[in-house]
């Protein structure tokens, strides 16, 4: 075949053969998938990809199968998009803390999955490296979906008829214990969104992409505010966090507290740490902190602006900051959505 190629008439043929199935692909959500991971959108960095896992559609497509299939749970009801809803900002907005199989609430708040790409750790407590490996702890928690074990999970793929072949195509190989997390790793790390108004502002250099008012905010967020020490903005792209933990001073100690980094170390000195959250797409992603406990992005930075209170070595200073210019840190943190996240729910929507 390639031989024929060589002569004029079938390279035309070849070209217009291209043009005719990359309209096709433009329909398809996959095909979208891989270019956003390969040229993400203004304000992001280019997405961190293992070597063993390399991103294609027949991954994607598995992927998102099996984040949105709710017989990955033992009673057949919940699945990974059951607490990370892509119509509530890939969280859930009604609830503090989610719910789990055995019909419990968590004791902590669902993350966002936008933008999970970048995160160099996983959890709020950072005891997690890899999207590829983080799946498990959902599918096995008793608490979350309750699988009593991997092989039990495997069972229920092969005996479902629609995942036959899928698999094998993915992965050239079946389902195993490696590959169930790297297909739902390759979906998450489709899930970017950036290119909000604060983008086209601030590294489009857009002037009335936002208000004066976002621009203000900016400014008292990098300023009077302190928050860019940890939720970071670099000269050409920003994730909003130094992916580090640290204490707020938002926990405040008490019986039975949320320990966060202690909790998986045991040192004294990770005690309340947790891991800085992005801020991107934070107005969809209500409530807030490890808990939920803050219903409101005001509450927040009423709660940043009265420091640490509780002792001097919870390094939060007081910030002096106004009502207004309170206000003002709120309308820049709400121009930080995304301009594609409708489009995402409804790519998630898809079959
Ligand atoms: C019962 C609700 C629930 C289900 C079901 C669930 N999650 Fe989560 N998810 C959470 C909560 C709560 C956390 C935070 C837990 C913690 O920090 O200890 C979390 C954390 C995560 C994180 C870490 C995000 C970050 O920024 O650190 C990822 C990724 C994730 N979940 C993906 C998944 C996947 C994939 C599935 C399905 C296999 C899934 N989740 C199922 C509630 C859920
Ligand atoms: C010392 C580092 C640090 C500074 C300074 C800081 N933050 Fe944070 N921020 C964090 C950490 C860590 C968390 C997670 C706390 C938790 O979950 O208990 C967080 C959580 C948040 C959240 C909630 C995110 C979510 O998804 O629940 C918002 C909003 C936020 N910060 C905004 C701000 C603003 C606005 C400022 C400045 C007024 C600021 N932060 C200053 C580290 C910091």
């Amino acid at each position: 075949m390639k031989n024929l190629h060589t002569t004029l008439g079938a390279l035309c043929v070849a070209v217009s053969f291209g043009f005719v199935a990359q309209t096709v692909k433009a329909d398809d959500w996959a095909s979208l998938a891989v270019k956003r991971i390969k040229s993400p959108p203004l304000g992001l960095p280019s997405v961190p990809i293992p070597a063993d896992n390399q991103v294609t559609k027949q991954k994607l497509e598995l992927g998102k199968k099996l984040f949105f299939d709710s017989r990955l749970s033992k009673n057949n009801a919940l699945s990974c998009a059951g607490c990370h809803i892509p119509d509530q900002g890939f969280t859930n907005n009604h609830v503090a803390t989610t719910i789990g199989v055995a019909g419990e609430f968590l004791a902590r708040n669902a993350p966002t999955i936008l933008n999970v790409a970048y995160q160099r750790t996983l959890f709020h407590d950072a005891r997690e490296t890899t999207l590829e490996n983080q799946v498990y702890g959902p599918l096995l928690s008793k608490l979350e979906m309750g699988n009593p074990s991997i092989g039990w999970i495997i069972q229920t793929i092969n005996g479902s008829e629609d995942y036959w072949g899928k698999f094998e195509k993915a992965f050239g190989e079946p389902v195993n214990v490696r590959n169930i997390g790297q297909a739902i790793a390759t979906y998450e790390r489709s899930l970017i969104s950036a290119n909000s108004p604060f983008d086209k502002w601030h590294f489009g250099k857009q002037q009335s992409a936002v208000s004066e008012d976002v621009k203000l905010g900016f400014k008292l967020f990098k300023g009077k505010g302190q928050c860019a020490r940890c939720h970071l903005v670099k000269p050409n792209t920003a994730l909003f966090s130094d992916q580090k933990l640290h204490d707020t001073g938002f926990v405040t100690a008490k019986k039975n507290a949320d320990t966060g980094r202690m909790g998986v170390t045991g040192r004294g000195a990770d005690k309340f740490r947790f891991k800085t959250p992005t801020l991107r797409n934070i107005a969809l992603t209500a409530p807030y902190m490890h808990n939920g406990q803050l219903k409101t992005l005001a509450s927040v930075v009423a709660f940043y602006n009265q420091g640490s209170k509780r002792d001097n070595k919870r390094k939060m200073p007081v910030l002096h900051l106004s009502d207004k210019e309170q206000a003002l840190i709120v309308e820049f943190l709400k121009s930080l959505n995304g301009d594609n996240v409708q489009a995402l729910i409804i790519e998630a929507s898809k079959p």
